[in-house]
C-alpha cells in the first residue's frame, strides 16, 4: 500500500507502521458471472489484509501520522475490525490504545485486541453508543480520538484501494463497483482517489457507479438516499455484518454525494440472504466471504433482478473482512 506513499499524508517515512497491508488481489469470478449472465465480475479480497480486514490501510495510515505528530494515546470507538486493526498498529508504534466496543461483538474481535495489549471497554448498543463513550473519555484523558471521519488520515488511507484498483486493471476502472457500507470510509476513500486520478489525467473515461449495500437491520443510507432525508430516530438492529451497524454515519452526507455524483444507488439485502450468499460463494468460488462480502455479492443479485446491471458490465465486488473473525 506504501507503494502510494506520496499520496499520503506521512511527511518521513521513518514514521511508516507497516504490517504488510494491500496490494490485495482481485480475483475474476468466472463461475459466478456465467450462472449470473454477466460477462465479468471481480471481486476484491481484503481478508488477507494484516488483522484480517481493509480497515489495515486506514488505521496504518493513522497510525503513522499519530507517531509523526507525536501522539502517544489514543482512543477509538469500533464495530469491531477496526478496534482490531488499531490494536495491532499502536503496538507496532508503542502507542496506547482504549478500544471501545458493543459488547454482542464476537469474542475472537475482542480477545485479538487484549493480546495487542489494548484497554477494552464494552457497551451495551451499537457502535455509535461506543462513538459516545469514546467522546467521554477522549475528553477526560486526552486520549486522541480515532472516529471514522473525525480523524482525517483513516480516510487518506482507505484511497489506496481506489489506486490499487485501478493499478490492477490497467486504468480502466469497472463500471459498477458494489461496497458494503457503515461509516462509509471506504467508498468516500476509493472516490476521492478517482477523482484525484482524474485530475492527473491518469484515468479517461467513466468512473464506476457506486453502490451502496446496507442490511435490512441497519439501512439509514439506504433511506436517506432514497428520501433525500437522513431519517428521524432511526432505531438500528444489531447486524450478521456487524461493520454494517451504523445507526447515525458521520459522513451521511458525503456518502450520499458520491452515490449521486456516481450516478449509482442504495440497496438493502437480508440477515437470511448475507448467509445464503455466503454459503453458496464460498462453495462455488473456493474462497470465504465475510458477511459483509456477501452482501455485495447478493446485492448484485437484486440488482441484475431489477435489470440495473446489464450483461456487458463489469462489476467489482467486496470482501471487506475474514470470515474467520465472525466466530
Ligand atoms: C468487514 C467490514 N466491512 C465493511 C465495513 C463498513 O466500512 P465503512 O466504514 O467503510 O463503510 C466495516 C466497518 O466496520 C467492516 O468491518
Amino acid at each position: 500500500m506504501w507503494r502510494y506513499a506520496e499520496w499520503l499524508p506521512v511527511i518521513n517515512e521513518a514514521n511508516i507502521v507497516s504490517l504488510g497491508e494491500g496490494w490485495t488481489p482481485i480475483h475474476t469470478l468466472y463461475k459466478l458471472a456465467a450462472q449470473l449472465g454477466l460477462k465479468k465480475i471481480l471481486l476484491k479480497d481484503e481478508a488477507v489484509n494484516p488483522t484480517g480486514s481493509f480497515k489495515a490501510r486506514g488505521l496504518s495510515v493513522a497510525i503513522s501520522k499519530a507517531k509523526e505528530l507525536g501522539i502517544t494515546n489514543c482512543i477509538i470507538p469500533t464495530a469491531g475490525n477496526a478496534g482490531g486493526a488499531l490494536s495491532a498498529y499502536a503496538a507496532k508504534a508503542n502507542i496506547k490504545v482504549t478500544v471501545v466496543m458493543p459488547r454482542h461483538t464476537p469474542e475472537t474481535l475482542k480477545e485479538e485486541c487484549i493480546s495487542y495489549s489494548a484497554d477494552l471497554i464494552l457497551i451495551d448498543g451499537l457502535i455509535d453508543a461506543c462513538g459516545k463513550k469514546a467522546k467521554q473519555l477522549s475528553e477526560k484523558t486526552g486520549a486522541f480520538d480515532m472516529s471514522t471521519m473525525k480523524e482525517p488520515y483513516r480516510l487518506e488511507g482507505k484511497k489506496t484501494l481506489g489506486f490499487e484498483i485501478a493499478e490492477q486493471l490497467n486504468w480502466r476502472l469497472p463500471d459498477i463497483i458494489i461496497y458494503p457500507t457503515g461509516g462509509g470510509t471506504g467508498l468516500i476513500g476509493m472516490w476521492k482517489a478517482f477523482k484525484e486520478m482524474q485530475q492527473l489525467g491518469w484515468l479517461t473515461g467513466k468512473l464506476p457507479k457506486m453502490i451502496i449495500v446496507q442490511s435490512e437491520n441497519c439501512n439509514p443510507m439506504v433511506q436517506m438516499f432514497e428520501t433525500g432525508i437522513f431519517p428521524d430516530n432511526f432505531s438500528a438492529e444489531a447486524s450478521l455484518a456487524y461493520g454494517l451497524a451504523v445507526p447515525s454515519p458521520f459522513a451521511k452526507d458525503m456518502i450520499q454525494q458520491v452515490i449521486r455524483e456516481s450516478k449509482g444507488t442504495a440497496i438493502t439485502v437480508s440477515e437470511e440472504d448475507m448467509t445464503k450468499g455466503m454459503e453458496a460463494f464460498n462453495a462455488a468460488e473456493g474462497m470465504l466471504l465475510s458477511p459483509e462480502g456477501s452482501a455485495t455479492y447478493m446485492g448484485l443479485k437484486k440488482l441484475i433482478e431489477k435489470d440495473y446491471v446489464h450483461e456487458d458490465e463489469t462489476v467489482l465486488l467486496f470482501n471487506t473482512g475474514a470470515w474467520f473473525k465472525y466466530r
